[in-house]
């Protein structure tokens, strides 16, 4: 596929720096963060808050989830090399013990080994998760330590099945272990490294009697990284979490967005009978901007496709965002075929690439501050040619 190929490219080459050496226009034509200089992306101050980051942001979903098994150093680490702005370091649950781990769910079967451990066969179960049933192994049913003899494995082999050599070589990542490896990078590399962790499912575990936002926030203030200008992004599909945490901490802070049909789960539980649809309406964006600084909304919340999967007509959330001054980084990019618009395949491969620069395309087209991607080298390169025109 030629991925190492172009990250080494990219790395080489002189476009990147001045990219992000030059100013860079984002929400409403306002010059966003660097100072114009070559040398500015090297020097970026930890102070510089959201504001200073290149626009349209591009943020390794999950690491480089596109290349390694997600939420594993593996990935985090790839893409901070491949030069993604933002690692998505990570998805957080809890153990039984209360210690916070980077998975995309509490249910693990799928991205780790733990179906072939004997030891732990006796765990398998079925809960009620956010009002599905899910059958599986679950964190919060294991402590750290038993977790820790885990490894990691590809959640889409079919789709990604270069990245099943890595199965088995990294373990489950803790949260604190994230905010260490932070500030090692950060040094090693004389440039800040931000991170982007979600908060996963917080009304269901806050029932379970663990809490995330307060463990969330303890860590950041251990590590001094719960202020406006850290570069530690935190979000969450629960806007009351989101409420809860701006209580907490000064960090800048994102409501995720999924379908407009759908509702938040502590919309379901305190009787709220709003939609995501009435969320990204004016008043609920407004609403919004009063305890965030930003939306992450599906893809298609900005772009809907048509009956066959084509990409249709831009809807009108970037620009309602950014009249409340909010930014906007959707969720998620990705480069093989069966997630793509259908209007950018190529071919009926589920492992092959399609045409992801276009798509990149069209979605930095219509305006949005940045994007989750499982490719950040290619996001990276597609900004290149879309800011150079
Ligand atoms: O966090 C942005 C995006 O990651 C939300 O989707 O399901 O991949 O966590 P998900
Ligand atoms: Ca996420």
């Amino acid at each position: 596929m030629g991925t190492q190929e172009s990250y080494e490219q990219q790395d080489r080459g002189t476009g990147r720096r001045a990219l992000l050496g030059a100013a860079v226009l984002g929400a409403g034509g306002a010059v966003l963060g660097l100072a114009g200089t070559a040398g500015a992306a090297d020097a970026r101050p930890a102070s510089g808050g959201l504001k200073s980051l290149p626009v349209p942001t591009i943020i390794g979903h999950r690491g480089a989830s596109g290349y390694r098994p997600e939420h594993t150093f593996g990935s985090y680490q790839l893409a901070l090399d491949m030069g993604a702005d933002i690692v998505e370091a990570g998805d957080l649950v809890p153990t039984k013990d209360g210690h916070l781990v980077c998975r995309h769910e509490p249910e693990i079967g799928g991205t780790t080994d733990v179906a072939s451990r004997p030891e732990f066969a006796g765990r398998r179960t079925t809960k009620m998760l956010d009002g599905v049933s899910t059958t599986g192994w679950f964190t919060e049913d294991f402590t750290l330590a038993e977790l820790k003899t885990l490894r990691a494995i590809e959640r889409i082999p079919a789709n990604r099945p270069h990245s099943t050599l890595y199965n088995g070589r990294w373990e489950i990542p803790t949260f604190e272990e994230v905010l260490k490896w932070q500030d090692e990078q950060t040094r090693k590399r004389g440039k800040q490294v931000w991170i982007y962790p979600e908060l996963k499912h917080p009304t269901y575990f806050r029932e379970l009697g663990l809490g995330l936002e307060e463990r969330v926030a303890k860590l950041l203030r251990k590590y001094g990284k719960d202020r406006r200008n850290a570069p530690v992004i935190l979000q969450s599909f629960e806007p009351t979490s989101v409420q809860r945490l701006n209580k907490l901490i000064d960090n800048p802070l994102v409501v995720l967005l999924s379908g407009a049909n759908t509702r938040p789960w502590d919309f379901v539980v305190t009787g709220d009978p709003r939609t995501v649809a009435d969320l990204i309406k004016p008043q609920g964006l407004r609403e919004i901007a009063g305890y965030a600084q930003g939306i992450g909304p599906t893809l298609d919340l900005v772009i809907p496709k048509d009956a066959s999967g084509n990409l249709g007509t831009p809807t009108t959330l970037v620009a309602d965002a950014h009249k409340v001054g909010l930014v906007l980084h959707p969720y998620t990019m990705r480069n093989e075929n069966p997630f793509l618009p259908a209007n950018f395949r190529k071919g009926t491969d589920a492992d092959a690439y399609g045409d992801a620069f276009g798509a990149f395309k069209a979605y930095f087209a219509t305006g949005i501050d940045g994007v989750f991607t499982d490719n950040p080298d290619t996001g990276l390169l597609a900004r290149e040619d879309f800011v150079n025109g």
